[in-house]
């Protein structure tokens, strides 16, 4: 090894183990490599050629080209709602992002922690396992629970007694998960995200003013002037977009409270996720929810006064993580750099998610009835299984304490 190793560096050959984490989401991939921090952060876009298959474009040069191609390119989107909805494309897109950080000769591949959703079925898991490892991944590449990542990124103590609730809204799905001592409690997932809130913009504007945008147009309206709640200072800008009646190009301005009109249905569907979490939730570790507060993460957590909707929704605190479209990365990297202890304490592979979820089903199943299936319900450790309560009686519980 001594001579291979010399040999190696001279060469440029890196024989060291890497250590890489990466948060696969919908619409972005990061990458965040032990001891260099985030190294990748692009959009999970693909740009094709039709003639022959071959890649001409992956991440933000790809999604430059969205909605603006000639019939010959097509730009494609492998994942959605969470999950990998191509996975020859999400296989070609992890390979170009993982030998971009490790480069293309390696003797030893890197060691690779995916994070998932938890609300996602074995399959679909073992699919983002399998993707990793074909793109390049050490076998087996570990997989870790999204809230438990982006828990561990939002420098939650998840080693504690003490319940935390995480409301991840990204752009294919929002999971509300509430955590305590590495595990998660209780959890509920959603496939309404930023995607939804762009197709939502965009009936909106076709119903009420019979102006046709396409979803890249919808999104920069969202980012640009979007709320959950009516804005005190009104904001508004121009767009351009196709008339449904004449067919011609036409510009318009929307305002903030249009956009706000528009999210209105997704943000509720969010909103009762999160209040069905909490009434899953034992009442003890709702009560520390109420004490702590829930924090937000994601890129819809960026969305104007989201956190206020939440708040008063729920009556608890809620709090936006510093960086939320970089948490769930940086939980997965911080994961990465304490992969010795984590790996005990978090159900980190495939089949210990798996085990974990089917003990919960038959736990759940028993008790209470559960309405969702163990892969719909993912490693909530025992949602419906312990008393449940509502939010008003999570209050209650606290008062009680107090
Ligand atoms: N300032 C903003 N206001 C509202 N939404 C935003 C803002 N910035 C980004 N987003 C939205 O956040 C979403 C992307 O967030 P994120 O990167 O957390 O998702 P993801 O991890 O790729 O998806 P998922 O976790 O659902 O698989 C997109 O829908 C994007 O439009
Ligand atoms: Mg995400």
């Amino acid at each position: 090894m001594g001579f291979l190793s010399k040999y190696a560096d001279r060469i440029g050959v890196d024989l060291a183990s890497r250590r890489i984490g990466i948060d696969l989401g919908t619409a972005n991939i990061l990458i965040y490599e032990r001891g260099r921090g985030i190294v990748v952060d692009e959009p999970a876009v693909v740009a094709l050629s039709n003639r022959d298959n071959t890649v001409l474009a992956v991440g933000r040069e790809a999604r430059d080209m969205l909605g603006r191609t000639p019939s010959n390119i097509s730009v494609i989107r492998p994942m959605r709602d969470g999950v990998i909805a191509d996975y020859i494309i999400t296989e070609a897109m992890l390979q170009y992002f993982i030998q971009r950080v490790i480069g293309r000769i390696n003797v030893v591949r890197p060691e690779v922690i995916v994070c998932v959703p938890a609300g996602v079925t074995s399959v679909e898991r073992r699919a983002v396992r399998e993707a990793a490892e074909q793109a390049g991944a050490r076998r087996p590449a570990h997989l870790l629970p999204e809230p438990i990542a982006a828990a561990i990124g939002a420098r939650i103590p998840i080693d504690s007694a003490r319940g935390n609730m995480i409301v991840d809204i990204g752009g294919g799905r929002c999971e509300a998960a509430v955590i305590s001592m590495y595990g998660i409690v209780s959890s509920e997932s959603v496939r309404i995200a930023g995607d939804k809130f762009d197709e939502a913009i965009v009936s909106h504007l076709k119903r009420k003013y019979n102006l046709v945008i396409g979803e890249r147009t919808a999104e920069d309206l969202k980012i640009k002037i979007g709320c959950a709640l009516p804005l005190e200072r009104e904001l508004s800008v121009e767009i351009k977009g196709r008339d449904q009646v004449t067919g011609l190009p036409r510009s318009m301005t929307v305002t903030s409270s249009d956009v706000a009109k528009a999210l209105h249905d997704p943000l509720l569907t969010i909103i009762q996720t999160v209040r069905s979490v909490l009434e899953q939730t034992p009442p003890e570790l709702a009560s520390d929810v109420i004490d702590q507060g829930i924090v937000l993460t994601g890129g819809g957590a960026l969305l104007r006064s989201v956190d206020v909707l939440l708040a008063e929704e729920t009556g608890l605190p809620v709090h936006v993580a510093d960086n939320p479209l970089q948490t769930v990365a940086i939980g997965a990297g911080i994961a990465a750099d304490h992969w010795e202890q984590l790996r005990h304490q978090v159900p980190v592979d495939e089949e210990a998610i798996d085990s974990f979820s089917r003990a919960t089903w038959a736990r759940s199943s028993r008790t209470s009835g559960s309405r969702s299936s163990p892969a719909e319900q993912g490693p909530g450790r025992c949602s419906g299984s312990r008393p449940r309560i509502s939010i008003e009686g999570a209050h209650a519980a606290r008062s009680a304490r107090s």
